[in-house]
């Protein structure tokens, strides 16, 4: 099974991601989290995104569309499928995709749109926190662990809130993504695999309803 998760930034699509991985044993492909790992680590790819990740912007396709391309070109994802999270992004992004899949013998089963009010966002990015050593997303209100100060899911204590949870860069981010919404919606709408879900209930509301559904399609 080939899914993409889209949703506005603070949506919960990591959110979601984690729990699908759980229980549907495919593979999360994010590309924030792979150009997080990319600066991290100071190779090329990093240094490129980070100027445009900084300021809230999209990555240039080029960038972007390469990476997703090597990712699943990869073993483990012929084997088990994998789970875009946060691409395509853009109708140019969409297209590249179709290509990448067409390439590799692919087919996207489904995209989930994980649809939340834009005025809920604000505050979930700047309560989100994440454990240091397995990537877990935490929110001081709506999602805290289960003992304070302890990762639920490796038992870790560090923590840390991204860079680009910065209120200024969050409404960057918002404006930006909000302009590519509707065509990826419309384009996914048309092609008959889409499935919106309400991402305004409680998290496990959402993955239930995301869950009904593909249970429906597996
Ligand atoms: P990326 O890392 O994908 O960030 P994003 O799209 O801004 O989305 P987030 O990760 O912030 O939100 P999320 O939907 O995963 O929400 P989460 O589950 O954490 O991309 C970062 C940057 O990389 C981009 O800005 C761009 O520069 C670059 N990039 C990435 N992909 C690209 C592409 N395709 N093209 C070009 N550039 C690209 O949840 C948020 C918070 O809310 C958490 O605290 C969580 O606990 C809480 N929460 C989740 N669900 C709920 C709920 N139902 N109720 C209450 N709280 C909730
Ligand atoms: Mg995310
Ligand atoms: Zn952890």
């Amino acid at each position: 099974m080939n899914l993409m998760l889209m949703g506005l930034p603070g949506a919960g699509k990591g959110t979601q991601a984690e729990k699908i991985v759980d229980k549907y044993h495919i593979i999360h492909v994010s590309t924030g989290d792979m150009f997080r790992e990319a600066m991290a680590n100071k190779t090329a790819v990093g240094l490129k995104a980070k100027a445009f990740m900084d300021q809230g912007e999209l990555v240039p396709d080029e960038v972007t569309n390469q990476i997703v391309q090597e990712r699943l070109a990869q073993d483990d994802i012929s084997q088990s499928g994998y789970m875009l999270d946060g691409f395509p992004r853009n109708l140019a992004q969409a297209k590249a995709l179709d290509e990448i899949n067409a390439q590799l013998n692919k087919k996207l089963d489904a995209v989930i749109n994980i649809d939340v009010d834009p005025k809920l966002l604000v505050e979930r990015l700047s309560g989100r926190f994440i454990c240091r050593n397995c990537g877990a997303t935490y929110h001081k209100l709506y999602n805290p662990p289960k003992v304070e100060g302890t990762c639920d899911r490796c038992g870790g204590h560090e923590f840390y809130q991204r860079e680009d949870d910065q209120p200024q860069t969050v409404k960057n981010r918002l404006d930006v993504n909000i302009k590519m919404n509707t065509p990826l919606i419309d384009y996914y709408q048309n092609a008959g695999i889409l499935k919106q879900v309400d991402g305004a209930q409680e998290i496990d509301q959402v993955f239930a309803q995301i869950d009904l559904f593909l249970r429906k399609i597996n």
